[in-house]
């Protein structure tokens, strides 16, 4: 009986399934998994999904629709920084170029809003939704679905508390204790590196204000505005829509340490898109991995490194350490090798979170990306990490500074160097301990992630917008925070004073020296 009444407990909670437009059109693997991790928790909480999504999946889920947006993977596709080989000759630093990632979020928003399943979706007067959530890389033009469906506007931001998406619902973070992903440091900065984070800002600033924004604006006006008229809305100014979302969602968490000052409306959910318990290991890799008495190492670069890019001596020296390693290596290749030694086991799809949940996983090469970062720290695995772009470089010294990774360049050397890092963190259970204390940090939360998100968005549609946690730094402008008002009044007071000061000890003066040459006289 008492499970029955349990169960109407459950069903009576959530008697008000939401309609939620989730928008995560960024052709990137990684991107996607964020946005089905949305899509799985929503649906767990009995919500209808409309995804758009650049993968979308074959088979018809109940109360998911997907909208397909595949074709905006060939605006990556031809990229320079998918090639592996590309990036080995041309060693790129994260804040090579704030303009070019700007561009290409806004190509990929641009190319998204006229895709045809889009535009049907945008022009259809009949279409409602109680939220949107908007995946926040670069730009915030989806913001307009929300000015579309006259609802909240939710952000999903992939990566932790960095300024450039805080300075839609805060003040920006100060540079010089808070890195972003353009840059590599940890705080406390050293002198350069505090003048690199302050310079990376205004860079970014100045692209954003002067070259992108106005580009986001004409397209807001051009796509969304005729459509939001037909609805008998008012089209909201642009800047006014963009700095209005209820939430952020973040990907970081907070055992990650060294966090900025966060608003109310800023929320970290880092780990949502992990499913826990891990799915089992398809019968091959589990045997192999239940039989590996010296533990298994795993090998896998993220979707950006395209194996079959990776140059041939790099891979026949990779092949050879790992060769001589006791351990066995699960490398995620999606290509053939010839000769693999016999602890070496190529997969060309790795379902990874199992992989790093298995008991015998003790150590993970990764390009640090952040979902990987994160599983890392999930499972309790040590970490290798060769990165090669924007925010890897700023997880991998985050997880050396806590002490549970080792940083390899990635260059001809790899293998080599790779070598010796493996010998440290192998040999070395520093680098376990430190992980599994980070691991119990990371898990000790009063809500799992992904509770948490289904919460606040259902959160924001109950309050209509939860307005109340909204900082009132929006509402201030720049020359009251930076009190040059107050400097203003203070300094024509202090001038006022002078004058008058001055005068009277003129005065004064000029009274007793007159008075002098009277006595004289
Ligand atoms: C990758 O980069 C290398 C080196 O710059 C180049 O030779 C090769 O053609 C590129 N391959 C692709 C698929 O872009
Ligand atoms: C700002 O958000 C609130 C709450 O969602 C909404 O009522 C209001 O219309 C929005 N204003 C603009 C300009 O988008």
């Amino acid at each position: 009986m008492w499970f029955i009444s349990i169960f109407l407990l459950i069903s009576a909670v959530n008697l008000e399934a939401y309609k939620v437009l989730l928008c995560f059109p960024f052709p990137a693997r990684s991107m996607n998994n964020l946005g089905e991790g949305y899509v799985r928790h929503l649906l767990d909480a009995g919500h209808e999904v409309t995804f758009i999504t650049p993968f979308p999946k074959k088979q018809n889920t109940p109360n998911l629709r997907q909208i397909d947006v595949s074709d905006n993977e060939e605006i990556l596709a031809n990229d320079n920084f998918m090639n592996i080989s590309y990036i080995l000759d041309n060693i790129v630093e994260p804040s090579s170029d704030v303009e070019y990632l700007q561009d290409m979020s806004l190509k990929i928003a641009l190319r998204t809003l006229q895709n045809k399943n889009v535009k049907t979706l945008i022009e259809n007067p009949k279409e409602t939704f109680d939220v949107v959530v908007v995946d926040l890389l670069e730009t915030e033009l989806y913001a307009g679905f929300a000015a579309l469906y006259n609802c909240p506007l939710v952000f999903a931001y992939s990566m932790g508390a960095h300024w450039v998406p805080m300075r839609l619902i805060d003040d920006p973070t100060n540079p010089a204790y808070s890195s972003d992903y353009f840059t590599t440091s940890i705080a406390p900065f050293s002198f350069t590196e505090r003048f690199k984070v302050l310079v990376e800002h205004m860079k970014w600033r100045y692209a954003k204000t002067f070259k992108t924004m106005p580009k986001e604006e004409d397209a807001y006006i051009n796509i969304f505005a005729p459509e939001i008229k037909k609805r008998g809305l008012i089209v909201p100014d642009y800047e006014d829509l963009i700095y209005n979302a209820s939430l952020i969602l973040s990907n970081g968490y907070h055992a990650s340490g060294k966090i900025p000052n966060t608003p109310q409306n800023w929320k970290f959910v880092g780990g949502f898109h992990i499913e826990d318990p891990a799915k089992p290991l398809p019968e091959d890799l589990k045997s192999i991995m239940d039989s590996s008495k010296n533990g298994v190492i795993y090998f896998s670069m993220g979707s950006v490194w395209r194996s079959e890019l990776i140059p041939k001596k790099i891979t026949d020296g990779l092949l050879k350490v790992f060769g001589e390693l006791k351990a066995t290596v699960i490398w995620k290749y999606e290509g053939n090798l010839k000769n693999l030694p016999k602890n070496v086991h190529i997969v060309k799809w790795a379902p990874q979170q199992s992989i790093l949940a298995h008991p015998n996983c003790r150590l993970f090469i990764t390009h640090a990306g952040l979902l990987s970062s994160t599983e890392a720290v999930h499972f309790g695995v040590p970490v290798i990490g060769v990165p090669i772009s924007y925010d890897q470089y700023i997880n991998i010294n985050s997880a050396v500074d806590r002490g549970y990774a080792l940083q390899v360049t990635l260059s001809y050397n790899l293998p080599k160097d790779l070598k010796s890092a493996i010998d440290v963190v192998f040999n070395n259970p520093r680098y376990k301990d430190k992980v599994k204390e980070l691991s119990k940090l990371y898990h000790d939360r009063p809500i799992t992630p992904g509770k948490e998100l289904v919460y606040w968005i259902e959160f924001v549609i109950r309050t209509r917008g939860a307005t109340h946690l909204r900082s009132p730094a929006l509402l201030v402008p720049f020359y009251q925070k930076a009190y040059l008002d107050v400097v203003a009044v203070a300094s024509i007071a202090m001038a006022a004073i002078g004058i008058l000061l001055k005068n009277l000890c003129f005065g004064d003066s000029e009274r007793k020296r007159r008075g002098r040459k009277e006595k004289r006289n």
